[in-house]
């Protein structure tokens, strides 16, 4: 089939971005991984959950774009310098560079720290709840899903107060802008980039020679900047492309989950009721919301190291492939009733937070974040209902990001 002939995504088209799934169902009548035109390049779309596992496994695809990627996608998706800067993250790189990044963070980033942060994000919640009216209408985006996240990953990466709102401005320019708008995206890059970057010369000068102490209650930031690998640190460079990367992977992810599992709860009050009826389903429920409308689209393009076969086809060695968690995470073969809200199926083994050697290293924080947002929300307001029609909703217009750019609720709150 010559490129003209090929079926057409463009992921900044609004139906799209409103509704994925239409789009992405008759891709699936032609098979698990098929051929399509995205924001102009020909890419393998993956869109079967057992080939998407064969995908994010395989040591013959590479993350690595820069590296990888054949000319065609290099023109269109590398030749931006925003895109070879800051982005040359631990997600965009195999081993043995990521094998060596990946062991770094998780040093800092360990499941005990995680766990010791619910009652500090517990009070991040409360404070915010507090803030809404007693009664009437709040934007549940920016005044929820919002900045929990992101006041959880500032503290985490010890962002001070002040900076905060000029953080969260640059930082929501940037991810919210594609590559196309080089020029915006490169200016707010360099904003954020700025910003880190003093933050980390600072801390790397007050902390000194330390080595890391895995008990050691400082920030993130710090964490890494101790971390040693047969004493080599991380250099600059590497420091501050990592902690972008947790920028971009720790807010507008979990602010997306919030917002589509507060969309799909009352959007449907009977689902709400189910959960205030049994507050344990809470975990079950979110699980079943991260399967059902997940909050990251599809993952970075991938990129054979050489020809590969997967579901039937053959991709040939640079050619771009393209996991699509929206269309993966709904596949018959995989999941029974694959559209229908069931929370308790056997949710679990969606691909919502990747598969492999980069399963996402924040998975923990983000359940931990968007239970006790529930978990508060549900308690402190008894009363909570969509304030306009699904129908009136917009969504925001990314190539990986699935959320709402505001969610008007009416809301009645006890202390
Ligand atoms: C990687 C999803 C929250 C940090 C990933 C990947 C996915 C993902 C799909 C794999 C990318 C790939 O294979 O190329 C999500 C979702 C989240 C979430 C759906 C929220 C609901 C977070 C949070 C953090 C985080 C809160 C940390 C603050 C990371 C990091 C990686 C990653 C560091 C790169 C891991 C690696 O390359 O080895 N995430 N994420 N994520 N995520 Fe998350």
């Amino acid at each position: 089939m010559s490129a003209s002939e090929l079926p057409v995504l463009n992921t900044s088209d609004p139906d799209y971005t409103r509704d994925p799934y239409a789009f992405l169902a008759p891709l699936r009548e032609q098979g698990p991984v098929v051929r399509v035109v995205l924001d102009g390049l020909p890419v393998w779309l993956v869109v079967g959950h057992e080939e998407a596992v064969q995908v994010m496994s395989s040591p013959r695809v590479s993350n690595d774009g820069i590296r990888n990627a054949g000319p065609e996608a290099r023109a269109v998706f590398w030749s931006g310098a925003a895109q070879r800067g800051l982005q040359s993250h631990m997600g965009r790189l195999d081993p043995p560079d990521h094998t060596r990044l990946r062991r770094l963070v998780q040093q800092a980033f360990t499941p005990r720290r995680v766990a010791a942060l619910e009652p500090w994000i517990r009070r991040i919640t409360r404070d915010l709840i507090a803030a809404f009216p007693a009664s009437g209408e709040v934007d549940l985006i920016a005044a929820f899903a919002a900045p929990l996240p992101i006041t959880v990953i500032s503290e985490l990466l010890g962002i001070a107060p002040e900076e905060r709102a000029d953080f969260r401005r640059w930082a929501d320019t940037y991810m919210h802008s594609d590559e196309t708008q080089e020029e915006v995206m490169a200016e707010a890059g360099r904003k954020v980039g700025a910003l880190l970057g003093g933050l980390l010369a600072r801390r790397r000068t007050e902390l000194g020679d330390a080595p890391l102490d895995v008990e050691h209650e400082g920030t993130l930031t710090d964490g890494l900047i101790r971390a040693r690998d047969q004493d080599d640190r991380l250099d600059e460079r590497e420091l501050l492309s990592l902690c972008f990367l947790l920028l971009g992977a720790g807010y507008d992810t979990t602010l997306n989950l919030i917002g589509n599992a507060s969309l799909t709860l009352l959007s449907e009050p009977a689902r709400l009721q189910a959960l205030r009826a049994d507050p344990d389903t809470l975990p079950a429920v979110l699980e079943e919301i991260l399967r059902l409308d997940p909050p990251v689209k599809a993952v970075f393009l991938r990129y054979p190291l050489e020809d590969v076969e997967v579901g039937g086809v053959r991709i040939g060695a640079g050619e771009p492939v393209m996991v699509h968690f929206s269309a993966v995470s709904r596949d018959p073969r995989h999941f029974d009733d694959a559209d229908t809200y069931r929370p308790g199926r056997a949710a679990a083994s969606h691909l919502t937070f990747g598969h492999g050697l980069h399963y996402c290293l924040g998975a923990p924080l983000a359940r931990l974040e968007a239970r006790v947002a529930f978990e508060e929300l549900l308690r402190a307001c008894p009363e909570l209902a969509l304030a306009e029609p699904v129908e009136k909703l917009s969504w925001i217009p990314s190539r990986l990001f699935r959320g709402l750019t505001a969610l008007p609720v009416r809301v009645t709150r006890i202390d």
